[in-house]
Parts: C-alpha cells; sequence; structure tokens
C-alpha cells in the first residue's frame, strides 16, 4: 500500500441488504452484499425480522469483504456506517458494529446519509460525472431529485410527497396479482406490451415533487372496472397493462427531471436506487439525453441497489474533509439531508 493511501470498512444496513465495502483512496476493492431472502413470502420488508438477519450477517459479511480486497482489519484508516435514513433496528445493527471497530482498533468512525452516499455512487465508475450535476433517486422508499454542487454540498430540489417511484412499481404489480417486489417483473412484461395501450392518471404536481399515490388508485380502479366484465382481463392483457403501467411512471419522472434541467441550468443528469435498473427508465433518460443535450450516467446495477461501495465513496470525501464522529452517536431512522 502507497504511503498515506486512506482504507475505509463502510458498512450499509439500513434496509433489507447488509453490505460491507473496502475502499482505498476513494476506489472500492470490494462490495460484499447478502441479501435478506426471508422477507419475500411476507410481501415486503418485516423490521423486525430485518434487524436479525443483519446480525447474523454482518460478521461474514465483512470477513468477506476484507479478503475479497485482500486486506486486514489492521488496515483501516476509518470506519463508516449509514447513520440515517432507515428502519431503526437495522441501523443500530451496522452502527453498533462500526462502533465497535472504530473502538477496538482506535480509528475515527464516520457517519453517512443514505441518500447522499446513493448520489455518490454514480463517481464508483468511469466516466464519472463533474460536479454540479443532478440525480434522480429512485428506490422502494425514496424518489428525489438532487442538485449535487459537490461530493458534501447537495439539495434535494424535489422529491415525492406520498408513495416512492419502487411503491408505485410494487403497488401496481400487487394489484396485477404479480409476487413482491414486482418492479423487475413489471418491467420484464412490459418488454413484451404495448405502453399506450391504457391510460393511468399522472399527477400535477407542483415544482419538482412527484406523486405516485393516484396512480395505484387509478391502477387499481380501472383493473375492479374490467374484471367487473371480464374476470380474465388482467390475465389476458398482463404485457399491455405492465407496458402501460411503466410508461406512466417513466413519463411522471422525466418530467419533472426536464424540469430540474431548466431550472437549474445543469446538463449532467445521473440516476441512482434500484428503480434506475428499469430498462424503459434508462432508455427515456438516454433519449432525454439525446433531444436535450444531456449528459446522462446511471450506474451500474450492482451500485443502483442497497451497497456499501456508496457508503465508502461517501466516507472517503467526508474523511478528506475531516468529518468525524463522537463514539457516543447513533443512527435516527428519518434526517433530514446533511
Ligand atoms: O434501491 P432498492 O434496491 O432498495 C430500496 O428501496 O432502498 O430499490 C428497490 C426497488 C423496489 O421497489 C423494486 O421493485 C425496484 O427497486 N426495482 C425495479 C426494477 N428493479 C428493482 N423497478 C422497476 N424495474 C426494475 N427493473
Ligand atoms: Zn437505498
Amino acid at each position: 500500500m502507497s504511503k498515506g493511501a486512506v482504507t475505509i470498512l463502510a458498512i450499509e444496513s439500513s434496509c433489507d441488504e447488509t453490505s460491507a465495502s473496502i475502499c482505498v483512496d476513494g476506489k472500492v476493492l470490494s462490495n460484499t452484499v447478502a441479501t435478506q431472502a426471508v422477507h419475500e413470502q411476507y410481501g415486503g420488508v418485516v423490521p423486525e425480522l430485518a434487524s436479525r438477519a443483519h446480525l447474523q450477517n454482518i460478521v461474514p459479511v465483512v470477513q468477506q469483504a476484507l479478503l475479497k480486497a485482500d486486506r486486514n482489519i489492521q488496515d483501516i484508516d476509518a470506519v463508516a456506517f449509514t447513520q440515517a435514513p432507515g428502519l431503526i433496528g437495522a441501523l443500530l445493527v451496522g452502527a453498533q458494529f462500526a462502533k465497535s471497530i472504530a473502538l477496538s482498533l482506535n480509528k475515527p468512525l464516520i457517519a453517512v446519509h443514505h441518500m447522499q452516499a446513493h448520489v455518490l455512487a454514480n463517481l464508483l465508475v468511469a466516466p464519472e460525472p463533474s460536479f454540479p450535476f443532478l440525480c434522480l433517486t429512485v428506490s422502494g422508499g425514496h424518489t428525489q431529485i438532487v442538485l449535487a454542487r459537490s461530493p458534501l454540498d447537495m439539495e434535494v430540489i424535489g422529491e415525492t410527497i406520498d408513495d416512492a417511484a419502487g411503491e408505485a412499481f410494487d403497488k401496481s404489480a400487487k394489484l396485477l396479482g404479480l409476487p413482491y417486489p414486482g418492479g423487475p417483473l413489471i418491467d420484464r412484461y412490459a418488454k413484451l406490451g404495448n405502453a399506450d395501450a391504457f391510460r393511468f392518471a399522472e399527477p400535477q404536481i407542483p415544482e419538482l415533487n412527484f406523486s405516485f399515490s393516484g396512480l395505484k388508485t387509478s391502477v387499481l380502479y380501472f383493473l375492479q372496472a374490467q374484471t367487473a366484465k371480464d374476470p380474465a382481463f388482467v390475465q389476458n392483457n398482463l404485457n399491455d397493462l405492465c407496458a402501460s403501467i411503466q410508461a406512466t411512471i417513466v413519463r411522471i419522472l422525466i418530467k419533472k427531471l426536464k424540469k430540474a434541467v431548466v431550472q437549474t441550468g445543469v446538463m449532467q443528469v445521473c440516476m441512482a436506487g434500484g428503480v434506475s435498473a428499469n430498462s424503459g427508465l434508462r432508455a427515456a433518460l438516454q433519449e432525454a439525453g439525446k433531444k436535450h443535450g444531456w449528459k446522462t450516467y446511471i450506474p451500474p446495477f450492482e451500485y443502483c441497489t442497497d451497497n456499501a461501495g456508496m457508503i465508502a465513496i461517501t466516507a472517503y470525501h467526508k474523511y478528506l474533509a475531516g468529518q468525524f464522529e463522537d463514539l457516543s452517536v447513533g443512527p435516527t431512522a428519518r434526517a433530514g439531508w446533511s
């Protein structure tokens, strides 16, 4: 290791992925993720079960991250963890583990905001955007447009006032009788369907904010009316339904992104979060980029979903800025933008 290199161990445990990453000078050497399959049978994440699974997974996940990066725990210069937002029991497991390591190694502790980290996932692979850039962060729990002026200077300029984009996918999928999480299945069936077959409500929300709860209601009423006439309606129209629902969600997202570009004058546009895996959304971003002259960026899938690599890169910038925490720090379920 070169003299002066900064090695960080980062831990992510905000929801249902236990993840650890080793990064050296802002370059991720390993990003290990244990996904918790236990929630599938319940149709959503069960907080109590998530905490227990984190407790089981955290030691092997960290050990694997060290092994893959070919580093020992003694090589670590700082320990980082996701402080907020997330499920409090899940966050506590990662926070407590990180604090114990920092205490035992006598190394600094860094607390990371999960949503800031999603945005900085765009710095993990080349070509990376330069600052300032806009980021549409779309996951199961969040939908935000962020203006990133520098790694540690970000502003949420738009967000959902109710459901997240991922919830819009998952709840619509549930109405179609698809298993949780339904987002990837809608994506798959949408490829075979006609996106103009059906129209669903598109809310008129002011500024750069989003609303998705009306879409779910619109899908529900439409399906109720159609299945009353034809009980096999969903089965016979699944591909078209998926394509139309997906196109509606994508239109809502891209419309606000266009507005954000006009409002800020920032032409570099990134995406982050699990929903950015959606092929319709990826294509729409690229198309909008070509049409309007934006430079567009989407991280590889492993850095779109919850992962410790994004926590590590954020922690690296906080390390350079000397932003460390006292060992009495704790996580919070909800947190404003730091
Ligand atoms: O970021 P993420 O892995 O977890 C958090 O919510 O933090 O995002 C999960 C969400 C789920 O709602 C899932 O249905 C959605 O991302 N998702 C997709 C696709 N892949 C994952 N939604 C639409 N199309 C996809 N291909
Ligand atoms: Zn997330």
